[in-house]
This record gives structure tokens, sequence and C-alpha cells, in this order.
């Protein structure tokens, strides 16, 4: 894969522990049972039991210490001037995925394609060299999960 990432994005990426997530091997964090997920259905379960709440989603996908979404994605937030275009322009992605596939997305968007950029942000078993202060942990937490999916679910088509 030939992708360019402009180095102030790097920088971010890697300063936030993202880097970390391009090694791969198997095996997940937490309580998601791979075995029993197949990548078709997505993760079609809120993983804390709770519904997400939208506007907190919204604040944590921007947040470049949390989600930090538009270093690599357009999305409708306009107080931001930096958006990146690494990957698909969010608007709109809830008329394209289910909730299942967008949990599944941030979660884990290597089940989906093992050679994406994207961080994984809720595994941790599978990183290689983690910091100590990264250890067993995820990049957010599965209620900003479920937040973020929540906010995602509400960017549909306007047509
Ligand atoms: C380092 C860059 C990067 C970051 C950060 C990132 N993504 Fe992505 N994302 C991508 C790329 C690239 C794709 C395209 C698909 C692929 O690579 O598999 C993608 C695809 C997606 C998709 C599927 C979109 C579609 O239309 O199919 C969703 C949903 C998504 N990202 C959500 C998020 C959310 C939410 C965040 C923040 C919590 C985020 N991404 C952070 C790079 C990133």
């Amino acid at each position: 894969m030939s992708l360019r990432i402009p180095s102030h994005i790097l920088s971010a990426l890697i300063a936030t522990g993202f880097v970390l997530s391009m090694s791969s091997t198997a095996a997940w964090s937490a309580d998601i049972d791979l075995a029993k997920m197949k990548v078709e259905d997505g993760l079609p379960k809120s993983l804390t039991g709770k519904p997400g709440d939208a506007k907190k989603g919204r604040s944590a996908a921007i947040n470049r210490k949390k989600g930090n979404c538009l270093a690599c994605h357009a999305m409708p937030v306009p107080e931001q001037a930096d958006h990146g275009d690494i990957g698909p322009d969010l608007d709109g992605v809830a008329s394209r995925l289910t909730a299942a596939e967008i949990r599944l997305r941030i979660v884990d968007p290597k089940a989906v394609n093992e050679d994406t950029i994207m961080p994984s942000f809720y595994r941790t078993a599978r990183f290689h060299r983690v910091q100590k202060k990264w250890q067993g942990k995820t990049i957010i937490s599965a209620q900003e999960v479920e937040d973020i999916t929540a906010y995602l679910l509400t960017l549909k088509d306007k047509n």
C-alpha cells in the first residue's frame, strides 16, 4: 500500500499511539468474542448495553485526543478547519452502513479490511511493543464507541 500520509497528521497519530494499531496478529480486547462474530453481521449489540448519546459522540469524534476522526475524514463539523481526506466523507455514512457495521468499523476496522490505516479504537490484544501507559488500554471507551456510533447514525444523506 502506498498511501501518503501528510507528516503533520502522521506525527499526530504517532503521538496518540495510533500507529501501534498498524501491526497485526489475532485476538481482541475485552468482551468481544471474535470466534462468534461474522464480519458481514458487524457488531449488532451495544458494547455497554446502553444506547449511545449522539451529542457526546460528536464531541468524542472530533476531539483530537479521542476519535480524531477529522484527521482522515471530512465530517459536517464547520467549526473545525482541517478535515482529512484519506478516508471517505462521513456525511451520509448512515445511508450506506447499518449501526452494526458502523460499530465494527470503529471497534476494529481491520476486521473489515486488514490493510486499512484506520486505527482500531476498541481493541488492545493484537498490538506489539505498546508503550506502558497504553498497555491494556483502548483508544476510546466502550461508551465512546456507542456515542460515536449514535452520532454517525445521524449522518444521513439529505436527499
Ligand atoms: C488514520 C486515518 C483514519 C482515522 C483517524 C479514522 N479513519 Fe475511518 N477510515 C479510514 C479509511 C482509510 C477508511 C476507508 C476504508 C478502509 O480503509 O477500509 C475509513 C473508513 C471508515 C468508515 C466506513 C465509511 C464508509 O463509507 O464505508 C467509517 C464509518 C469510519 N471510517 C469511521 C471513523 C470514525 C468514527 C473515526 C474516529 C473515531 C475514524 N473513522 C477515524 C481512515 C481513518
